[in-house]
């Protein structure tokens, strides 16, 4: 059996709708060689709760070190984003629920700093729930949330006020990139950004590869999941067929090159249909490559600024050295 692809038509220059768009990417990712899926679609209702419950347990040391920095050396990096600019825009990228940006935002307040707190993401449900939640917890604060792509409310915000502009980019989100394109996007941000602007990024470290690896393949079984989560998103949103019996997670992690890459490996040879017009084949122990966590070291995090159009400030890091935010001025 063959992989059939019929391709649905499209007008040119018509932009895909989101369904549509996921779609497509699912179908090139699926018939490409090797397979691959894009981790991005992980985050819908029931990836947001998996996600939730992964940053919980306990082999799960991400959060848990950035909390510690930003709990512990909230003032520091206040006093430091202070020494920069007096007045300025704050502009988070995928700020979740604030729970750690809340911290540093308390005390640029009791700095007195003057600034606006702009959150962008994609889910209008996470910037609602900040603009509920937020005003509350900080009275006083200048918010305004923005939803829509990272790029074009940055250059939103940058029409809006002339201002210097500080970008959070944390929770290691760049690690989703591989290094090559982490660097493509920080040159994309740097593009938005005027001399003088300030840059902060989560990187996670490398460390014990036993460490990491565990991070991935926690016994509970929520990272395994959260992969197989986007198989039943398939399923429901796209009319496919997939058995997530056929299908084993399988992270491995390379201290080499600091790649952690999750994959499922279809158990069996097999086909998966995607509606009426796509079939897709499976060899026996053919994976598809799911996601991309990469770990960086600290000097790796300064050549990656210096490469970028950016220079290295200073990097807060946790008492066990595994996580960074690291400060790059434009
Ligand atoms: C949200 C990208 C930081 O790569 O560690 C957690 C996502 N994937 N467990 C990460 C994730 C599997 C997470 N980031």
């Amino acid at each position: 059996m063959h992989t059939t692809v019929i391709h649905t038509l499209q007008a040119p220059g018509v932009q895909p709708g989101p369904q549509e768009a996921f779609y497509q990417d699912v179908v090139r990712g699926l018939t490409a060689m090797p397979k691959y899926l894009d981790s991005k679609y992980f985050y819908d209702a029931a990836g947001d709760r998996i996600f939730q419950q992964i940053m919980q347990c306990q082999e799960y040391y991400p959060t848990n070190c950035e909390m510690e920095i930003m709990t512990e050396q909230a003032p520091q990096i206040a006093r430091a984003l202070a020494a920069q600019a007096t007045s300025f825009d704050l502009v988070e990228l995928g700020p979740g629920d604030a729970t750690k940006s809340v911290h540093l935002l308390e005390q640029l307040m009791k700095l007195k700093a003057d600034f606006t707190y702009y959150p962008i993401d994609i889910s209008t449900n996470v910037i609602n729930q900040l603009e509920k939640t937020l005003p509350q917890k900080l009275p006083g604060l200048h918010l305004k949330g923005l939803n829509g792509e990272y790029f074009e409310m940055v250059q939103r915000v940058a029409a809006m006020s002339s201002r210097p502009k500080v970008l959070l980019f944390m929770g290691a989100n760049i690690g989703n990139f591989t290094p090559v394109m982490a660097r493509k996007f920080c040159r994309q941000l740097r593009s938005c950004m005027q001399p003088g602007d300030v840059l902060m990024v989560g990187f996670d470290l490398k460390k014990h590869p036993q460490v990491i690896l565990n991070a991935y393949n926690d016994a509970a079984g929520y990272t395994r999941d959260f992969n197989l989560n986007l198989l039943t998103r398939i399923n429901r949103e796209l009319g496919a067929d997939f058995d997530l019996d056929k299908f084993e997670h399988y992270p491995v992690y390379d201290p080499m090159t600091g790649a952690c890459k999750s994959y499922l490996v279809s158990l069996e040879e097999h086909d998966v249909h995607i509606g009426k017009a796509v079939s897709i084949h499976f060899q026996q122990h053919e994976p598809i490559y799911m996601e991309i966590s990469q770990k960086y070291s600290l000097g790796e995090t300064d050549q990656m600024a210096l490469q970028t159009g950016f220079q290295p400030l200073t990097c807060f890091t946790d008492s066990k050295r595994w996580f960074a935010d690291c400060m790059w001025k434009a």
